[in-house]
């Protein structure tokens, strides 16, 4: 289960780089960019902290990395080109998926056996909170504004769930 766990949150905190990177390749000269590069900044915090983890406890990290490098770049870049409301919309579901992600492994990892994961626990609600910010700036930023924004997300959420089932597995 540990494997598991730690696998797939690396994998989604190397998407979760790599959508900012393909959102500052479009807009980090306008406006939003300070604000894109600063949760950027953030990610950049939570992939070395699962890179560690994962060196640390010996778990090799997904197979999928060379996708998730070009699908993550790839839909930070594009819904960027339709502009940043839709960057924002694409954050706002990204960060929920997370967030309710991290939330299941905590209520998994609290039923299983809270004394011996302790520090995971710790850093995985302290990610789980950043994500929440994430989604919150999102919202902020006006990303309710963007036509078509719930089927944006939907189908921006049912990609998150595929990318998570196949790095827990791959
Ligand atoms: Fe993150
Ligand atoms: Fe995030």
């Amino acid at each position: 289960m540990l494997d598991r766990i730690l696998r797939v949150d690396h994998a989604g905190e190397y998407g979760a780089n790599r959508i900012y990177a393909g959102q500052m390749a479009v807009l980090g000269r306008t406006r939003i960019g300070p604000l894109i590069q600063e949760m950027w900044d953030q990610e950049k915090k939570h992939l070395a902290k699962f890179n560690e983890i994962l060196a640390e406890s010996r778990v090799r990290p997904t197979a999928l990395l060379p996708l998730w490098n070009i699908a993550g770049f790839a839909l930070g870049a594009s819904t960027a080109l339709l502009g940043k409301e839709c960057a924002m919309a694409c954050t706002v579901a990204v960060e929920e998926s997370i967030s309710e992600h991290y939330n299941s492994q905590i209520r998994a990892l609290m039923e299983k056996d809270p004394e011996r994961y302790t520090e995971l626990l710790h850093v995985i609600k302290e990610f789980r909170d950043d994500e929440m910010e994430h989604h919150d700036t999102g919202l902020e930023h006006e990303a309710e504004t963007v036509p078509g924004y719930w089927l944006i997300k939907n189908a921006i959420q049912l990609g998150c769930k595929v990318a998570i089932y196949a790095s827990e597995r791959v």
